[in-house]
């Protein structure tokens, strides 16, 4: 995301610094005895054996998620020292900056407030001399009311027809969001009105998408924080254009086209009228984005109330996270988790598995929550760090994972932690597909945290040649995550939990988890490259690689 120019930042670093180096807190210290001397060494199969109720004492629940971590490399001597860890780096303190609104993204000068987003309308939370609350719920008013307009059909477009088909042009967090959730609550979703996502640039994307579209009854939403980002802004162009040529009159832009963005002016300098622009606010960070004015895509298809649905979930996570205790804390213990394999057992990513068709685009939503927030080497007071940061985030769906990389998971050489989500109940009934969907799930598990021994494989009869092929090692950590059914308020609590999670493992790793400068380089090569492809005239002072590459894609569209 484009942000201020360096020079307009006023750094309040050292606010948030942990004066103490990591690895020399006590508690850091004493994990990395713990690990050595013990936990390395840890069989789940012998840390069940010898505790009866390990999987029921290593659970916790709250607002509708039960989370069961016994399937862990961790004993409650672990999870103490996580906890002291987190204590000592300051974990409450920091939650409690974010949620009054301190300036806690260091490096961009300002709050971090996406929790004010879905506080309950009423509430107050004063920012710099402003209700935040209020001005939230001024746009959600709006939104609701455009929602509603279009989703009864009372908004028609240039020609008289209602809205029919949205496409939400956006990328990165101003994309992944909406589309997830649209996939999520597909089963609260308008069946009338057809929801598209549109975030490549490449123009075979917006061919493709439109291809089959009435532009008559097409509205677009232009998403973008800052309204400046190359893709969504050539998409837009291009969407506009498309549209003008099918309607044939450029006043038609205003009825087909909505804008959600910080940056107002820019939005209508592109012809978004005002009325159809909904706002959000520099302290809304883009992957943080899905329940401000970036979710107009999700309200107009699962409607304005299931919206507010969403959103009392995403605020009952908050508020578990700001006020349980460390050790019944789902997102820190999610988060310390994760620190202790990256950190202790050199654990170099973590798959995301649910059990939900629903929630296939969950991964990659997640992909970006991450790693955008927590893949950095340098602390917020500018020292380059001496341990891991964010691992690699990736998975799928659970049951297609299961016939493609879970060979991976199960004999592989690499430590893969493992989060297994799923549901009790499903949204409709189907035969028994259900008990068996989440029988693979509980058996999953099950498989990855036991194993099969060589004596049951030679048990079953296995010629002696296939037995170490057939063995399972086990041992391999996992948690749980049951839900009771997902909705949009379960939907809320669980993304919440990933935010709130990512946001303990960026305090102990002491990094600003809400600025994303390493996005920056990427986009401004690309800028001048594209100068280059368009103009082959212009000289090449890149390396002898790129050099080559550009060379070759100029011949190739020799005219
Ligand atoms: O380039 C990364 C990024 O800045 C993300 O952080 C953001 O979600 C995405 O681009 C889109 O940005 P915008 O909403 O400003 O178009």
């Amino acid at each position: 995301m484009t942000t201020l120019p360096a020079s307009d930042i006023q750094l309040p670093l050292f606010i948030y610094t942990q004066r103490e180096p990591l690895t020399e807190k006590s508690a850091w210290v004493a994990l990395d005895e713990h690990y050595r001397d013990r936990a390395r060494h840890f069989q789940l199969e012998r840390l069940f054996a010898i505790d009866a109720k390990r999987g029921e004492s290593m659970a916790a629940e709250d607002v509708g998620i039960y989370l069961d971590y016994s399937k862990n490399l961790a004993t409650a001597e672990t999870m103490a020292l996580l906890m002291q860890l987190a204590r000592q780096c300051g974990l409450q303190e920091r939650i409690d900056a974010m949620f009054r609104g301190d300036k806690i993204n260091n490096t961009e000068g300002r709050p971090v407030l996406h929790t004010a987003l879905r506080k309950p309308a009423g509430t107050r939370l004063v920012v710099d001399g402003e209700n935040v609350v209020a001005q939230v719920q001024e746009v959600l008013g709006r939104m609701e009311d455009f929602a509603d307009r279009v989703r009864s059909g009372q908004w028609l477009g240039h020609t008289g027809r209602p809205i029919r088909h949205v496409v939400n042009i956006g990328i990165g967090g101003s994309d992944l969001g909406p589309m997830m959730a649209h996939e999520a609550l597909r089963h609260y979703g308008k069946r009338d009105i057809s929801m598209h996502f549109l975030s490549d640039v490449d123009g075979a994307a917006l061919l493709e998408t439109v291809r089959t579209l009435p532009a008559e009854q097409t509205l677009f939403i232009v998403c973008s924080k800052t309204f400046t980002t190359l893709e969504t802004i050539t998409n837009a162009h291009a969407a506009r254009d498309w549209l003008i040529a099918q309607l044939g009159d450029a006043k038609a832009v205003s009825r087909h086209f909505a804008g959600v963005t910080t940056n107002i002016k820019q939005a209508a300098q592109f012809g978004i009228d005002p009325d159809n622009m909904f706002g959000f606010w520099d302290w809304v960070g883009g992957r943080y984005s899905m329940t401000s004015a970036i979710g107009l895509s999700t309200m107009i298809a699962i409607g304005p109330e299931n919206f507010r649905e969403l959103l009392r979930g995403f605020h009952a996570m908050d508020e578990h996270f700001r006020t349980a205790p460390p050790e019944k804390n789902l997102p820190v213990i999610l988060g310390m988790l994760t620190v202790w394999y990256s950190n202790f057992f050199g654990a170099a990513s973590r798959a995301v598995l649910p059990y939900s068709q629903y929630l296939k685009r969950l991964p990659a939503y997640l992909q970006q929550l991450t790693m955008e927030s927590n893949g950095k080497h340098i602390t917020v007071n500018g020292e380059t760090v001496n341990y891991q940061t964010s691992p690699v985030y990736w998975g799928d769906n659970g049951i297609n994972g299961q016939h493609s990389f879970y060979q991976m998971l199960h004999q592989g050489t690499q430590l893969v932690p493992c989060d297994f989500i799923g549901f009790c109940k499903p949204l409709e009934q189907s035969g028994d597909q259900h008990e068996l969907l989440m029988a693979n799930m509980f058996a999953q598990t099950e498989a990855l945290a036991f194993g099969k021994s060589a004596t049951q494989v030679r048990g079953e009869g296995t010629p002696e040649e296939l037995v170490p092929h057939r063995v399972f090692d086990g041992n391999r950590p996992s948690n749980s995550m049951l839900i009771d059914k997902l909705t949009p308020y379960s939907l809320g609590t669980l993304v919440a939990l990933y935010e709130h999670s990512v946001f303990t493992q960026g305090v102990i790793w002491n990094i600003d988890s809400f600025d994303q400068w390493g996005v920056e380089l990427g986009k401004v090569l690309a800028k001048r490259t594209a100068s280059q492809l368009l103009d082959h005239r212009q000289p090449l002072h890149h390396d002898s690689s790129t050099n080559a590459l550009i060379r070759r894609f100029r011949n190739c569209n020799r005219s």
